[in-house]
């Protein structure tokens, strides 16, 4: 066993009312969760303080999103500051739907994790390559480019790189129902962490939680969770229904 406390995030992405986020609060605050795992939930901004004003203490709540610069005239966005103030200790940033469809490059990626971790946010920092990449091999190539984007903003500091976790999410996987098998992100896992230590330190990588993320259920959660690698993961669709707690609670 690694001495990684277990991370279990909840990405609710575009979903909910407050009458259904109301209830995922209610069934989380009413469940025994294992105490040796970190949880986390990202609801979208509209609802944070709903979910934090709500919510029992021991889990946090995270943004979906977070822009890189003090408070002042950008009209839309929500700063690293705000979160703070309000209690939310964590931002998702570079998740595949945000680079993807909405055109988020490395570099901004990369800025946003700089800055809100410089703010005392912690960062869940997605990574991952399409269907197209993977059947070519670049896989790794892939993800090892984000990382070096990454490290390009934050350098070898490990105090920067505690506020991070890690989620490996292959694009083809996140919504499809088509999860990564456990070798396959095993392997991911591996090379992400051999990354680390060859670029930034034995000790970060040794330290840094790597999530899985891509078609997590109650199902494929416990195997997943055994492999050596895979330090918790990263649920969107499963996270708002009640089966959230058993990923949570894969382990017992
Ligand atoms: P999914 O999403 O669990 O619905 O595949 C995961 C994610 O995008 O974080």
């Amino acid at each position: 066993m690694s001495s990684r406390k277990f991370f279990v995030g909840g990405n609710f992405k575009m979903n909910g009312t407050i009458k259904s986020i109301k209830a995922i609060v209610e069934n989380l605050n009413q469940s025994n969760l294992d105490q040796n795992v970190e949880v986390v939930v990202a609801p979208p901004s509209l609802y944070l303080l709903l979910v934090r004003d709500h919510l029992k203490p021991q889990i946090e709540v995270a943004a979906q999103n977070v822009y890189d610069q003090p408070d002042g005239a950008f009209t839309g966005e929500i700063s690293a500051h705000q979160l703070s103030d309000s209690n939310i200790t964590w931002t998702i940033l570079g998740h595949s739907e945000r680079r993807t469809l909405l055109g988020e490059s490395d570099a901004v990626v990369s800025s946003k994790t700089k800055y809100s971790i410089n703010q005392g946010l912690g960062v869940i920092w997605c990574c991952g390559e399409t269907l197209e990449q993977r059947e070519s091999n670049q896989t790794v190539a892939v993800v090892t480019g984000q990382l070096a984007a990454l490290k390009e903003a934050l350098g070898t500091d490990a105090a920067a790189w505690s506020k991070i976790v890690v989620a490996y999410e292959p694009i083809w996987a996140i919504g499809t129902g088509k999860v990564a098998t456990t070798e396959q992100a095993q392997d991911v896992h591996a090379a992400i962490r051999g990354w680390l230590k060859e670029n930034v330190s034995p000790a970060v990588a040794e330290a840094t939680r790597i999530l899985y993320g891509g078609s997590v259920n109650d199902k494929n959660c416990k195997d997943l969770a055994k492999q050596a690698d895979i330090d918790g993961f990263l649920v969107g669709g499963a996270s708002l229904k009640p089966a959230f707690v058993d990923i949570v609670n894969c382990h017992l």
